[in-house]
């Protein structure tokens, strides 16, 4: 594959992500504001778009790899998020004094290190028999296994906040 090629999926990759992402976003808001069946249709589309890009990412060279790999892959780039993406985005946030968004990097930034070591964990015991369910935040991303905690430990969220994930 060419270079311009493995560039072009690239791209499409990130805005398939994008749209994935969007149209979900849009699907909460419809359901929101009442609009039931429309809310499906961006939830439908959303999915569609996630179709798209999972395809392209498969595509593309050295992107997916062994489970070990890609355990470790995701641990690094969790790590990464935590120790300098994260307290970049938080110390301009603060320097323009928006602490809504303060706070969302804050959270964000305390809760990948957890996914760190989610990952650190599954990757020292990756033939263990245990199954567990998770339970994940759907304000900040936290995430807790076996059971939803009463109150999200990062960001105070209620135990209905949770969403299951088996
Ligand atoms: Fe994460
Ligand atoms: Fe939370």
């Amino acid at each position: 594959m060419s270079g311009k090629t493995e560039k072009k999926l690239a791209y499409a990759f990130a805005a398939e992500s994008k749209a994935s992402v969007r149209n979900a976003t849009f699907a909460k808001k419809a359901e929101m504001e009442g609009y039931s069946q429309i809310a499906r249709l961006f939830r439908a589309v959303a999915d569609a778009e996630s179709v798209h890009a999972h395809r392209y990412l498969l595509l593309m060279r050295g992107k997916i790899g062994s489970t070990e790999e890609n355990l470790e892959t995701a641990f690094q780039n969790e790590i990464r998020a935590n120790v300098e993406e994260y307290p970049k985005l938080i110390k301009d946030a603060a320097e323009e004094g928006n602490r809504t968004v303060l706070k969302a990097f804050s959270q964000a930034r305390d809760v990948e290190s957890l996914h760190a070591e989610l990952y650190k964990k599954a990757l020292n015991d990756m033939v263990s028999d245990r199954e567990t369910d998770y339970y994940v935040c759907q304000v900040c991303g936290y995430i807790s296994e076996d059971e939803a905690p009463q109150r999200c430990p990062i960001c105070s969220a209620v135990k209905d906040k949770f969403k299951r994930v088996s």
